[in-house]
């Protein structure tokens, strides 16, 4: 029997790498901002940008009407419709039904939206949008990567297909599901899931090298959602297994710890409480049932605390904040900090406490990294500075950009169509997986801080099994599935004769997503000839320190095991159709009301050109009296429909008239360029036409006496003279009968019917009726080879030897100058004997090729 599935217990699993050679678009979808990166073979990593240019947007998407709003301009319709603007969509992800605590907490928080009960979603509720409709969890978080993908793809000149996501190191299995959710619905593979702390190092330790002996630093994240520290260690590790060659940078995960209570957002909260409770103060108005009034005062937070961010204090404003009265307030950074000082408090202890998971020292530290909007906050990065000591304090990522920019990079070391320094990236879980038997202990399946991808097993007493087995799995105390064993009265029967029989189970994550996999099964007996220690002894020392190797495999038979593991909260294939085509008939809603309205844009803008155009008597001369009435028919009728029938019109009615009222013009238009540019073509023409007859009547060909000329070469120099003469002659023949044929007819033509001549071609006529003229004029200038006057060697023979030489000439200088002392002499010789035949040898060849 083969135990070599063991050797994986603590190794690496080595699931195929997705091979992909399109683009890979980064999405970092935080709980107020949502940036993301594009990579793409041929251009640099770059950020994808707004339509208004922006690095980021809010994760907001809002319902007007018809329309649909994302970022900024979803965000800011919060203070006028609050109730249709979805925000902090993040916070959602694991709920489970309207009751659960966290659906209260964010209704609390997001007082004007309405949420309801849907079945269909994981989430058990959907948000609603309007009267009729209402968008499940999922979708919303859809609508959004969509947003970004079209962003993307506009940016990428192709579709793009491929994501790699960031998330939250504490993600749990059903987070990460519903992201993974969210991008199936768009049709779209997810690469990979990266924490953000990780891809924050990864981008960290791009442009620095690494020794084997491992740095330690602490990603220190600080959202509005959530802020979080994770320890990483990185290092350098021989590439491959020989040893040799070249290193690649590891970066693996350690430790991490979350809050989800003194995030990001809760300082807005407490600044909008305080604005709230001045105004009740002073006005004796209560603005907690408000909506709008709170919305405007979450923006105003917003702005104040960024303004606190750089000066000492901070003056709130907002006009007819509620009964016409208008709201001002100045805010001081001490005041502000009183009113925050836990949230310091609370980020030194994230960092203490993730140093103690990970059983790292703060001395053997080297470095926080500061990443996330609100670790820009002056007193959270004094309370960190004071305790890290600041000189270990690293501003040196892009707090905005540093997590989506890594996430891309990370996407590009996954395909083998990006030549990216090699990187191995580590996630690990920190939501720990069990098994909760009823008669027994939880059995850990996955520890906290297990690397994705590494393997755990399990031993498991049959006797708590029971007959028909189905093993319940938790992620982090909440039941998230369960195992079902299929053949275990089989195998125990088969293992009736062993001494100790034990149920083996290995788990591993998916090393990319971090999602939980149990990999397989085994019943495990051993003989009665074993020894006497028994197997629970020798299976708990064989996982106890990790080594594998050191199982007794003669002691041991493996008998596989067929198990099935189910989700217990998984998007039915039938909601992730409807929900799919509800996305896709909602875009194509989007798009075609785009479609609609630059139809109107256009056709509109052409209609006033129509209007100026039929005021213009100079331009009507143009038109034709059918032409003429249209155009002044649609340029008065036409702007009456636009306004009043346009917006119901169908598209391709609006792009109809638009086409037949264009045609008009453009008929106008020609005929009036036409007609500006006939009197220059013509008058170029003419010249030429005129020339080409002078030099075609002054043909003649000088007497050549074979007395003086070589006979051979006077035929030559003839013939060619003489043919290009016929092709001059004939080209005119041609020109002048065309014109004979046209010139009429256009002239008398009525200005408003179609040119019989067409300028572009009386170019071309002229053009080639030119060329024809100059080559016979250079034609007409070239002579035959005088006949040679000493008897020297004939001229052919020279000829070739010139050309001989020639031709070692220009071999020379790669041989090198230097080689001979002889060469230059024999150069100087041919130059000077070949110096006349030399240059009518050039011109022949010249005339040859030409011919
Ligand atoms: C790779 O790392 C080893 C130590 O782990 C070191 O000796 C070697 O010089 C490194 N190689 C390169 C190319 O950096
Ligand atoms: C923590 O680290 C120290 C030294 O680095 C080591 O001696 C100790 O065994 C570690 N403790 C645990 C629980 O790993
Ligand atoms: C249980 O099922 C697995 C997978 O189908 C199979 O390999 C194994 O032989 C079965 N064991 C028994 C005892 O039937
Ligand atoms: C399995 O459980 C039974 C009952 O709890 C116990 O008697 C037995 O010793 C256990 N076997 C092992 C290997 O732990
Ligand atoms: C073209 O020439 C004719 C006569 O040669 C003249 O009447 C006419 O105004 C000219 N047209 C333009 C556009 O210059
Ligand atoms: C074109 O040339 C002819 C003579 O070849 C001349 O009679 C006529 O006026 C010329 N027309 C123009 C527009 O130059
Ligand atoms: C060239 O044309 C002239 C005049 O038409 C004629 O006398 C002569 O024979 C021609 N020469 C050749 C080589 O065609
Ligand atoms: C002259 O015109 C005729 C008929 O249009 C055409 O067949 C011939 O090729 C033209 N000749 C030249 C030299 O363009």
């Amino acid at each position: 029997m083969r135990f070599s599935w063991l050797l994986f217990a603590i190794g690496f699993l080595s699931f195929a790498w997705p091979v992909v050679s399109a683009p890979i678009l980064a999405i970092d979808y935080g709980t107020e901002w949502t940036k993301a990166a594009l990579i793409k073979a041929g251009i640099p990593l770059e950020l994808v940008l707004t339509r208004d240019t922006r690095r980021k947007e809010q994760s907001a998407v809002a319902f007007k009407g018809d329309e649909r709003l994302f970022g900024v301009d979803a965000a800011n319709l919060a203070t006028r419709l609050p109730s249709h603007s979805i925000r902090n969509v993040k916070e959602l992800l694991d709920v489970s039904g309207l009751n659960s605590k966290l659906v209260q907490k964010y209704l609390g928080n997001n007082p004007a939206l309405q949420l309801q009960e849907n079945e269909e979603s994981v989430s058990g509720v959907s948000f609603v949008v309007s009267d009729s409709d209402s968008y499940t969890l999922e979708e919303i978080i859809a609508m959004t990567m969509e947003h970004y993908i079209n962003l993307a793809e506009e940016m990428a000149q192709e579709p793009i297909n491929d994501l790699v996501l960031t998330v939250p190191p504490h993600f749990n299995e059903l987070q990460r599901f519903v992201l993974l959710d969210a991008a199936r619905l768009l049709n779209k593979d997810v690469l990979a899931l990266i924490d953000d702390g990780l891809s924050v190092a990864l981008e960290y330790s791009l442009s620095r090298s690494f020794s084997e002996e491992p740095a330690h630093h602490i990603i220190y994240d600080a959202g509005s959602g959530s802020i979080s520290a994770t320890l990483v260690a990185i290092d350098a590790v021989p590439k491959g297994t020989s040893g040799k060659g070249k290193n690649i940078t590891r970066i693996r995960s350690l430790a991490s710890s979350t809050t989800l209570d003194l995030t990001g957002n809760e300082l807005n909260r407490r600044i909008v409480n305080f604005m709230k409770d001045a105004f009740q103060q002073k006005h004796n108005i209560d603005l907690s049932h408000n909506n709008r009034a709170l919305a405007r005062l979450e923006k105003e937070a917003l702005r104040v605390k960024h303004v606190l961010s750089a000066n000492s204090e901070a003056y709130a404003s907002i006009e007819e904040l509620a009964e016409g009265i208008d709201f001002r307030l100045k805010i001081t950074r001490s005041v502000f900090e009183s009113l925050c000082q836990d949230l310091a408090t609370s980020a030194v202890l994230l960092i203490k406490e993730t140093l103690l998971k990970g059983n790292v020292s703060l001395e053997t530290l080297d470095s926080v990294i500061l990443h996330g909007g609100t670790s820009r906050v002056p007193f959270i990065q004094a309370a960190i500075d004071d305790y890290v000591k600041s000189d270990k304090v690293s501003k040196k990522v892009n707090a905005d950009e540093a997590s989506v920019k890594g996430a891309a990079f990370y996407g590009a070391s996954l395909t083998s169509s990006f030549r990216v320094k090699p990187v191995i990236v580590q996630g690990a879980v920190y939501n720990f997986y069990s098994l909760t038997l009823t008669n027994m202990h939880p059995l850990v399946a996955l520890p906290e801080s297990t690397l994705f991808g590494s393997s755990h097993i399990v031993a498991i007493n049959t006797t708590d099994l029971g007959a028909h087995p189905s093993l319940p799995v938790s992620n982090g105390g909440t039941l998230i599935g369960e195992i079902s064993i299929n053949n275990l009265t089989e195998a125990l029967k088969q293992a009736d004769s062993c001494s100790e029989k034990q149920v083996l189970f290995e788990f591993s994550s998916d090393p990319l997503k971090g999602t939980f996999i149990p990999v397989r099964s085994y019943v495990a007996c051993e003989q009665k000839s074993a020894s006497a220690s028994g197997i629970g002894g020798k299976v708990k020392s064989l996982f106890s320190n990790n080594q594998p190797g050191k199982l007794n495999e003669e002691a041991l038979e493996l008998q596989s095991l067929d198990f099935t593991y189910r989700r217990y909260r998984k998007l039915s294939e039938d909601s992730l159709q409807l929900f799919s085509d509800r996305l896709a008939l909602r875009s194509l809603k989007d798009k075609s009301k785009a479609l609609h309205e630059s139809a109107l844009n256009e056709y509109e803008s052409l209609l006033y050109r129509a209007q100026s155009l039929s005021d213009d008597d100079e331009v009507l001369t143009y038109a034709n009296p059918e032409e003429s009435k249209t155009l002044k028919q649609i340029a008065v009728e036409d702007i009456d429909w636009l306004l009043q029938d346009g917006p119901t019109a169908e598209t391709n009615i609006i792009v109809a008239k638009q086409k037949k009222l264009a045609d008009i013009i453009y008929s106008i238009s020609y005929r009036q360029d036409e007609s500006h540019k006939f009197n220059f073509s013509l008058e170029s023409l003419n010249s030429t036409v005129e020339k080409a007859e002078s030099l075609l009547s002054s043909f003649d060909v000088p007497p050549y006496p074979l007395t003086e000329y070589d006979e051979k070469d006077v035929k030559r120099v003839t013939s060619i003279r003489n043919a290009s003469y016929k092709k001059l002659s004939e080209e005119y023949d041609n020109v002048t009968a065309w014109l004979n044929d046209n010139l009429e007819k256009h002239v008398s033509r009525a200005k408003y019917e179609d040119p019989v001549m067409i300028t572009s071609e009386m170019d071309s006529k002229t053009k080639k009726l030119q060329n024809l003229l100059y080559e016979y004029l250079r034609r007409s200038l070239q002579h035959p080879k005088l006949k040679p006057k000493t008897k020297a060697p004939s001229s052919s023979s020279e000829a070739t030897s010139t050309s001989e030489k020639a031709d070692q000439e220009t071999a020379k200088p790669s041989e090198g100058f230097t080689e001979s002392h002889s060469e230059p002499t024999s150069t100087a010789a041919f130059e000077s004997t070949a110096g006349t035949s030399t240059s009518t040898a050039d011109n022949d060849n010249d005339f040859e090729d030409e011919l």
